[in-house]
């Protein structure tokens, strides 16, 4: 505990809190805000989706030495994944293969939250079918021409690409049934607001299954300081 001077001369004690509350002043004032933060993220993905530079990081240490192709199949992708989708829909983003984990059905509606140039997004189309849809989200206007771009080239009529961010989804409430996202919520300064605005646009109860899987294994990974509960969404 430290204790400050106030303007009247009284000295009041200060209780030291948090990450920053007992940072000197000058060290948090230098410190980048959420906002600069994403809009940094913003600017590296719009030069990676512009091919200004590799965004590519697969397994290797040395990056994209093999190719996009090589660090998918790194992650989990098959052959016959990568073979189903334009080239341009793989810029070697991702750090896992998320769909085989959601194992969408056929009539769902698929969320992918940072969606890219379309990837997952593209795979998802024909495991939900003609009566099924996946949106995919994401901030960066580049991408998003890609992926729209993609999507002319795949003659998908299943899949919709809106602008928008993770802390507020561009998605209405109860109409998501569920939700995938490869290395993106990693990005977000506020994980906390990507899971409110996630949770609210879930279906009713129960569907939602894999958003709250997603949840529990960036808990298990670290990436998210709060557990979430034990029980799945169905059963609350
Ligand atoms: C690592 S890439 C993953 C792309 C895609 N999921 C893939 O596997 O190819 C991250 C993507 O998330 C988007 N993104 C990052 N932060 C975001 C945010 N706060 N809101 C919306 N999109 C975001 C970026 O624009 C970028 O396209």
């Amino acid at each position: 505990m430290t204790t400050r001077t106030t303007m009247s001369g009284a000295t009041a004690e200060k209780s030291c809190c948090g990450p920053t509350c007992c940072t000197p002043e000058a060290e948090v004032a230098k410190a980048p805000s959420q906002e600069h933060l994403v809009l940094q993220v913003r600017e590296r993905y719009s030069k990676i989706a512009e091919g200004e530079v590799s965004g590519c990081c697969g397994t290797n240490p040395v990056g994209c030495a093999g190719g996009e192709s090589a660090a998918s199949l790194g992650i989990g992708y098959s052959k016959s994944d990568l073979a189903r989708v334009p080239e341009e829909a793989n810029l070697g983003l991702g750090c896992g293969a998320p769909l085989g984990f959601l194992a969408p059905k056929a009539g769902e509606t698929v969320l992918d939250l940072g969606s890219g140039p379309g990837l997952d997004v593209f795979l998802a189309s024909p495991l939900v079918g003609s009566g099924g849809k996946v949106i995919g989200v994401d901030m960066t206007p580049a991408m998003l021409e890609k992926a729209r771009r993609n999507a002319a080239k795949m003659v998908a009529t299943n899949v919709e690409f809106r602008e928008g961010r993770l802390e507020a989804l561009p998605v209405e409430d109860n109409t998501v049934d569920a939700v995938t996202s490869n290395c993106v919520v990693n990005l977000v300064p506020d994980k906390g607001q990507v899971f409110t605005a996630t949770l609210a646009g879930r279906a009713p109860a129960g569907a939602l299954r894999d958003g709250w899987d997603l949840a529990r294994e960036l808990h298990r990974r670290g990436s998210w300081a709060t557990p979430p509960p034990s029980s799945s969404p169905s059963a609350r």
